[in-house]
């Protein structure tokens, strides 16, 4: 077996975790007996300073031309004051579009060995299983008219039906998978949007009569995602409330450096960390690899069908984890030696 690999390392800690993930990727391969041939894109702030774009044409070439697309994280201060379609950030949402990514899927699972970093007590977390179902394409990140000039600024939240069908029912298969539960989160006491959301996840319910279907208000699901995040199972969401919400599901179970994510859709899936480029800590080599790591974890079960490769890496960190050690975001955290973001990778190879 041979798969080509599109690799987008970014901007920040962008390069570091994803060179640890290619690391663990060749000896999942090796011990698995299949091949990765990595291509390397550009996106984001590198791309501007090289080629004046954050997106160039190449990349969303390169990577509909591959079997899946391992992604760091873009964006940085040196680029913030850029008119917005020349931002990092205007280049990731473009990739996004054109790769019609609009399942975003975050899982938020808690390590028996990381029990005491989340800021939540133990009894509380133990067994925390979630899937956090994002839709990516749409709402307000995407929504036109849009404008700012400099005394009246707006953004469009806006969903068409058929993407709200589409993004239920990626939610709702996944959910006969797991513990066919569903909570849609909306703020349909308010918006508009989010009526029609809810209207439309009580209809693509009946489809799915093994599936119990709750609604939520985003407000509360903040605050019940840190009072008792057992009580979910799939959240499914739009993209402005899903990104916040996987957010404060990071720190339910430990740290942001710890949750992965894939970006699926019609064309070539996205395996990405939940976390940005996080500039306060580029360079420094602490930052934690295992997001991104599991990241390729996931790009070897459900775009390579590795199924093997991805347990073994899954297998591997646990136990690393379990001998404690940790990187500097969890080392206060029963750790017994903490690594670099090198080191944590070499580690996990070894194992
Ligand atoms: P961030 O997620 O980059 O960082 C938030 C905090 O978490 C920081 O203190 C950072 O040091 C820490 N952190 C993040 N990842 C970590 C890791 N792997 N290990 C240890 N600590 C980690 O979010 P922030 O600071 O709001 O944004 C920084 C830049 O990233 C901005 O330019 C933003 O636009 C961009 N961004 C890019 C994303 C992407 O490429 N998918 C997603 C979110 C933000
Ligand atoms: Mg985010």
């Amino acid at each position: 077996r041979n798969y080509k690999i599109s690799i987008i390392k970014g901007d920040g800690i962008g390069p570091e975790i994803v060179d640890e993930a290619i690391k663990v990727l060749n000896a999942a391969a090796k011990k698995c007996n299949f091949e990765l041939n990595y291509k390397e894109y550009l996106m984001g702030g590198i791309a501007i300073d090289t080629t004046g774009v954050p997106l160039p044409q190449e990349t969303v070439d390169g990577v509909l031309n591959s079997d899946a697309c391992l992604f760091g994280a873009i964006g940085g201060e040196k680029w913030d004051t850029l008119p917005r379609e020349l931002r990092p950030e205007t280049g990731l949402l473009k990739f996004r579009e054109e790769m019609g990514v609009y399942a975003n899927l975050r899982p938020a699972i808690i390590y028996d060995e990381l029990v005491n970093a989340s800021t939540l007590k133990p009894e509380v977390i133990t067994g925390v299983d979630i899937m956090i179902v994002r839709e990516l394409i749409g709402g307000i990140y995407f929504g036109k008219p849009r404008e700012n000039d400099g005394f009246k600024a707006f953004n469009t939240m806006v969903y068409t039906k058929p993407e709200i069908v589409r993004i239920g029912k990626t939610a709702f298969e996944l959910a006969m998978k797991r513990d066919k539960r569903v909570c849609s989160v909306d703020k349909a006491n308010v918006l508009e949007v989010s009526q029609l959301w809810r209207d439309t996840m009580n209809e693509l319910s009946k489809d799915y009569p093994e599936v119990t279907l709750s609604h939520m208000y985003v407000d509360n699901a903040a605050m019940q995602l840190v009072r008792n995040p057992k009580q979910f199972d799939v959240i499914v969401t739009g993209n402005i409330f899903g990104d916040i919400l996987s957010d404060t599901a990071s720190m339910v179970v430990g740290s942001i450096g710890l949750l992965p994510s894939a970006s699926t859709g019609d064309k070539t899936a996205i395996y990405e960390p939940i976390h940005g480029s996080a500039p306060d800590i580029a360079g420094m080599g602490i930052a934690n690899p295992l997001a991104t790591i599991v990241s390729a974890a996931m790009m070897l079960r459900y775009s390579l069908n590795e199924e093997k490769a991805a347990d073994l890496i899954e297998e591997s960190i646990k136990s690393v984890l379990k001998d404690g050690y940790r990187t500097k975001d969890l080392a206060a955290y029963d750790a017994k030696e903490v690594l670099n973001t090198s080191a944590m990778g070499d580690v996990i190879v070894k194992y």
